[in-house]
């Protein structure tokens, strides 16, 4: 009778021993860690998501505001036509321009709206490789990613870049030309437009194949 007692508690006491140490590897960090990992990583590839904040950022991306300063050529372009730039101005060496004749003769850290000359801090033009003239938006989309090309960013400092820089956000508020007519704002308003670079991005930064 004793023996089948003691026989009793021991598999009593074993069971409670497996049940606690499932339910405290339930609750364990390790566990809700996982379970975290794995719904993020559902989280990040919504694909329909994405490309409709995609569809949004790249209306803003091949607009003249922001591609005339990313031109093809060496030579910065202007304007709703985009033209090539008066007075001949060339790239330089350094993207600032000549030595004697850089891009701070004339554009300063705001715009001149009396002279009509857009301006914000380290007006400079984009490097040749970060090109856009020319490219489709999956195409720039491709080029503003490959690090080789982007300055080896990867996607949070692209979003940094894309939603922070001054240069970008200059586009919202691009002064008025040498006649005095307001230069057009790109076509999506710059609150809707960060909000759509950080959808695109948080929902896997898909870049589609047209
Ligand atoms: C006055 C010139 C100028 C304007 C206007 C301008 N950019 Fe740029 N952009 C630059 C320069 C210069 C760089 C390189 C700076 C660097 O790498 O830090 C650059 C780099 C970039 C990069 C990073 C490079 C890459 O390939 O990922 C992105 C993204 C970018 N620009 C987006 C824009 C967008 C979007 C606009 C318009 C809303 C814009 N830029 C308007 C001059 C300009
Ligand atoms: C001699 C003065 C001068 C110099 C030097 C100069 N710019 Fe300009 N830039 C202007 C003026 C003036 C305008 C405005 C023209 C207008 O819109 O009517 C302008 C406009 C621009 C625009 C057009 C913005 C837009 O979207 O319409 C860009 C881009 C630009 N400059 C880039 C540069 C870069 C980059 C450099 C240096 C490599 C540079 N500029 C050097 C005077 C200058």
């Amino acid at each position: 009778m004793k023996q089948t007692n003691l026989f009793y508690l021991t598999i009593m006491l074993f069971i409670m021993a497996i049940s606690i140490g499932f339910s405290s590897n339930f609750s364990s960090d390790n566990f809700s860690e996982k379970e975290l990992e794995e719904k993020t990583e559902n989280e990040v590839t919504d694909r329909a998501k994405s490309l409709e904040g995609f569809d949004k950022m790249m209306q803003v991306l091949t607009h003249k505001r922001c591609v005339n300063c990313h031109p093809a050529g060496d030579r910065p372009h202007q304007g709703e036509d985009s033209h090539v730039h008066n007075f001949n101005v060339q790239r330089g060496a350094s993207n600032f321009g000549a030595p004697a004749f850089n891009c701070n003769t004339c554009h300063h850290e705001e715009n001149n709206d009396i002279a009509g000359v857009p301006g914000a801090p380290e007006w400079s033009l984009a490097p040749r490789e970060m090109a856009w003239e020319g490219l489709s938006r999956v195409e720039i989309a491709r080029s503003m990613m490959d690090p080789e090309i982007n300055g080896n960013r990867d996607l949070e400092h692209v979003v940094e870049h894309l939603t922070e820089h001054e240069l970008v956000l200059w586009a919202w508020n691009p002064g008025v030309d040498n006649e005095g007519n307001p230069r057009e704002k790109p076509p999506v308003s710059k609150e809707d437009y960060i909000a759509a670079v950080k959808q695109w991005a948080e929902n896997g930064a898909v870049i589609p194949e047209k």
